[in-house]
């Protein structure tokens, strides 16, 4: 049976303050999208309130970009919040301005955030995102302990692993969970964006990773709150949990409970495959009726099982493409 389409990503902006090197081509000439063309924050809640909301959807999660880099994300987490249908609100986001943005997206309802963070070694992760001047993760690092302070639960880190670089740091970055709190999520690089990067051997499987912290601490089936597709372990005795996502190895596609909203208000079906997608935003502006446009969207998900990508059959050749993950909204 196909699984209930009732997730929605909302990438709020394109753009990004880091260059991750796996997300961004080095010398990417990223065609971002002019403000003009980006949903405003009164497009975005329309468009949850009177078509996503009255079709099923109950969980949102704004992504970028960076999300916390759109001047009006407070409000836009408010709006959402604010919905009596809203069950699960979340943010995915580098954590570079949360120190000074958490309280207020808490005060307006935002319970639950997803870091991005590689590396716990400055220089490391400096070199993941492409930094080149002073270090970015001192302060990166403050962003995470106020959400933590704030009392943002679960908490998720998200770890790209990739070989050579991070891969070494996996026991460390797991260890994170067994005296605080925290979800630490290892990531199986996939080909997007900077497919060069993807060298010859690619991607860590999950399953290495999960061998390695077996050996050392042990690992038990676990669960923790959310909508995505991580398989969820816990250290015996941790506070918190372990997650893998394991496209690469697993394909998960034949499970997937989600569609996304670009910033410039293209609805996309499936993160790899943009077939039927609907430019919402568009049809909006041009007087389209909300109950047309729930009509149009309801054709796509009616659509969605046959468009998801299916790994499984098409293995990784193509997944290289060229929009980037930020400007997708990962
Ligand atoms: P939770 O609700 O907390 O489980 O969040 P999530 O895992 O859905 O969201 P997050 O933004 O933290 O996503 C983590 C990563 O999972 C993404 O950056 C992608 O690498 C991967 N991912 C999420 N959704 C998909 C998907 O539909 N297809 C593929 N291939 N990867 C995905
Ligand atoms: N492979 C896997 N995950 C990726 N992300 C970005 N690019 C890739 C990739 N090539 C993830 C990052 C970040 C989120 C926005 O997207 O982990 O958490
Ligand atoms: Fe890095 Fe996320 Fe920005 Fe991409 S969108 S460059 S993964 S912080």
């Amino acid at each position: 049976m196909n699984p209930v389409v009732d997730y929605l990503r909302i990438s709020t902006i394109d753009r990004c303050n880091f260059r991750c090197v796996y997300c961004m081509p080095e010398e990417a000439d990223l065609d971002y999208v002019l403000t003009p063309e980006m949903m405003t924050r009164e497009e975005i809640a329309t468009l949850v309130r009177e078509v996503f909301s009255p079709l099923g959807f109950s969980r949102f999660r704004l992504t970028g970009g960076e999300p916390l880099l759109r001047p009006d994300i407070v409000e836009i987490v408010a709006d959402i919040a604010a919905l009596p249908t809203t069950r699960d609100l979340a943010i995915t986001t580098n954590a570079f301005f949360l120190e000074k943005k958490a309280a207020a997206l808490y005060e307006a309802g935002l319970r639950r955030i997803n870091i991005s963070l590689d590396s716990l070694d400055p220089a490391t992760f400096d070199r993941i995102i492409n930094n080149r001047g002073r270090s970015r993760w001192q302060q990166t690092w403050n962003g995470i302990l106020e959400a933590h302070r704030l009392g943002f639960d679960p908490l998720k880190i998200n770890v790209v692993v990739i070989p050579g670089v991070n891969e070494a740091e996996v026991l460390d970055l797991a260890e994170l969970t067994i005296a605080r709190n925290w979800h630490v999520r290892f990531i199986e690089f996939m080909p997007i964006g900077n497919a060069d990067l993807f060298g010859d051997r690619g991607w860590v499987p999950s399953e290495e990773l999960r061998d390695r912290i077996r050996a050392k601490w042990g690992l038990e089936a676990s669960q923790v709150t959310g909508a995505g597709p991580a398989d969820i372990f816990r250290i015996p005795g941790a506070q918190g949990t372990l997650g893998f996502i394991s496209q690469m190895s697993e394909c998960f596609c034949d499970r997937c409970n989600r569609v996304r909203l670009s910033a410039n208000g293209w609805l996309r079906p499936c993160l790899l495959n943009e077939t039927g997608q609907i430019d919402l935003k568009t049809r909006l502006r041009a007087g389209d009726s909300l109950g047309e446009l729930r009509r149009r969207v309801g054709e796509l998900l009616a659509l969605k099982p046959e468009i998801n990508f299916k790994q499984r059959e098409s293995g990784t050749s193509g997944m290289a493409y060229s929009q980037t993950m930020s400007q997708i909204g990962g």
